[in-house]
């Protein structure tokens, strides 16, 4: 019987980026270093090098959206807690599950996803106050002179519920029509435009430190929207209101991200106020070709090497952890594809793209061809997390093989310093086998792209140590060992 063994690849250089301090986001570069190489408990299946930790030595953060059905996912709470370090709930902080009915607030399924963030050291942006959609019929059947109180009591009782334990707030959402008129929705017709300035005003009553945001869509480039939108931030800075940024939702199709998306971004930054991408997805045609999603790889890219390049953008959140939980197929039928992670929680080549624009090195090389940083990005030294600080994986492994069958055993080193506390092994089969039994890990799905994960009693790697699993498959010729091995979403060396 043949055995075959694993070929190591070539390593990629760790590119350089540079960024300057952001607030009280982040913490120093030692400290996000630390964070890259030793990653706090509870951040479970992180193995190297995150999202999360790249973007934080950046100066920003990075998030995901999260409703309260995830929590029930382990594999999703597995990646979203060690991948990202900002958290925002998809519905349960909106009107109509918080306050159903006049007075009666619900605060059940949000606490539930604050506790998770909390629990996994991630930071939460509130979604959202005052917005046409999500919103009671009892709202709006309000007459108008009674709007204005519920909206202030709707805004005092939630702000204050979560005061002191949300980042920002996004207190405003969608108001305007794509031609940048007002969205004739309840407040502006019961109080015209001026219901803006007194949600932000009576937010920060309720909580002096959480971060105001007004925030909608379409609004990433410049045109008629996105200039009614810098006309109302520029008016209500003037005016003295409380507003501290604005959130780009940037629900991109693929290919189709606005040229001018920086100069926007940056335009906003001069009247004084912070930016963030706050429901990145990009969209593909279904099924997504591999073509398209090496544009959405560079799409990612594009966004967060902007973010990196305007100073004062905080960052980047995704709507939804992977294409399972995406609100795009519902919404857009045809589309899809539209995060970072596949339907099986497999980092796709936007993940990568968006660890390289980050400054981390990966041996899979990008599809991506990420734009070089901004000459007008702060001259201050990289704080990029160096190989040594960060941990890595390499798989070798060993396959028997008969004429339709084999059986395959893989061996996942940990070369980084972190601990792994648990893991999935992603890799690719060749075409043609198919898992039929596995031991020591589940293996799933059994063909294609698939993911092995660990047992309940061997899901920690100490900082160079190892654990073993194997399979058993069908062949119909390729007998051929694995390829692409990812751990926990870090691409790992083979040999
Ligand atoms: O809760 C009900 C459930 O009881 C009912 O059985 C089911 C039947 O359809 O509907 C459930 O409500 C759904 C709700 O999500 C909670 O799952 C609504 O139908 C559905 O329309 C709603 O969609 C949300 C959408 O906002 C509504 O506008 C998406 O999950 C959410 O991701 C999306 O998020 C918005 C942002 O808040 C603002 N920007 C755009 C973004 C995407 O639309």
């Amino acid at each position: 019987m043949p055995v075959r063994t694993l070929r190591t690849p070539s390593p990629t250089p760790t590119p350089r980026r540079q960024r300057r301090a952001l607030g009280a986001l982040a913490a120093t570069a030692a400290a996000a270093l630390a964070a890259a190489a030793l990653l706090p408990a509870g951040q479970a299946g992180a193995a190297g090098p995150t999202l999360r930790s790249l973007a934080e030595a950046k100066g920003i953060y990075f998030g995901t959206a999260m409703t309260q059905s995830d929590l029930n996912n382990s594999t999703l709470t597995a990646v979203a807690g060690s991948q990202f370090g900002m958290l925002t709930p998809g519905n349960e902080m909106k009107w109509d599950t918080v306050e159903s009915s006049p007075g009666n607030f619900n605060y059940g399924p949000a606490d539930r996803l604050v506790a998770f963030a909390q629990t996994h050291t991630m930071k939460v942006r509130g979604h959202t106050l005052v917005w046409h959609n999500q919103l009671p019929s009892w709202v709006s059947n309000l007459p108008g002179s009674q709007v204005q109180g519920a909206m202030r009591n709707h805004i005092t009782n939630e702000v204050g519920h979560y005061k002191g334990k949300l980042y920002a707030w996004d207190v405003v959402n969608e108001m305007f029509n794509e031609d940048g008129s007002f969205r004739n929705d309840a407040f502006y017709n019961a109080m015209g435009s001026g219901f803006v300035a007194d949600a932000l005003r009576t937010a920060r009553a309720a909580d002096p430190d959480v971060k105001l945001y007004l925030n909608d869509y379409n609004i990433e480039g410049q045109n008629a929207k996105s200039d009614a939108m810098y006309n109302l931030v520029k008016t209500l800075k003037s005016q003295g209101v409380p507003l501290d940024g604005v959130g780009f939702q940037a629900h991109f199709i693929v290919g189709q991200v606005p040229s001018s998306l920086k100069a926007n971004l940056q335009r906003f930054t001069a009247l004084g106020v912070n930016v963030a991408i706050t429901e990145l997805d990009d969209r593909i045609p279904l099924p997504a070709s591999s073509a398209n999603l090496a544009q959405q790889a560079t799409d990612y890219a594009n966004v967060v090497n902007t973010c990196l390049a305007v100073s004062g953008c905080v960052g980047v959140t995704q709507w939804g952890t992977g294409d399972a939980d995406s609100w795009i197929p519902g919404t857009f039928p045809g589309y899809g594809a539209a995060t970072m992670y596949d339907n099986n929680y497999q980092p796709k080549p936007a993940y990568t793209a968006s660890v390289n624009a980050l400054g981390g090195a990966t041996n899979s090389p990008s599809p991506s061809n990420s734009p070089s940083p901004s000459p007008s990005s702060s001259p201050s030294p990289s704080p990029s997390p160096s190989p040594s600080s960060g941990v890595g994986c390499k798989v070798t492994g060993a396959v028997n093989a008969w004429n339709t069958g084999l059986t395959d055993n893989l061996t996942i080193t940990n070369t980084g310093s972190s601990t792994v506390t648990a893991w999935t092994l992603g890799f690719t089969l060749p075409a043609g086998q198919t898992v039929t039994s596995a031991w020591n890990a589940t293996i799933t799905p059994s063909s294609g792209q698939v993911g092995a994960r660990n047992l309940s009693y061997n899901g920690t790697i100490s900082p160079g140590g190892s654990t073993s699993f194997g399979y058993q498959a069908n062949h119909t010729g390729d007998a051929g060992l694995p390829t692409q091995f990812t751990l926990n979403g870090t691409p790992c060396t083979t040999g």
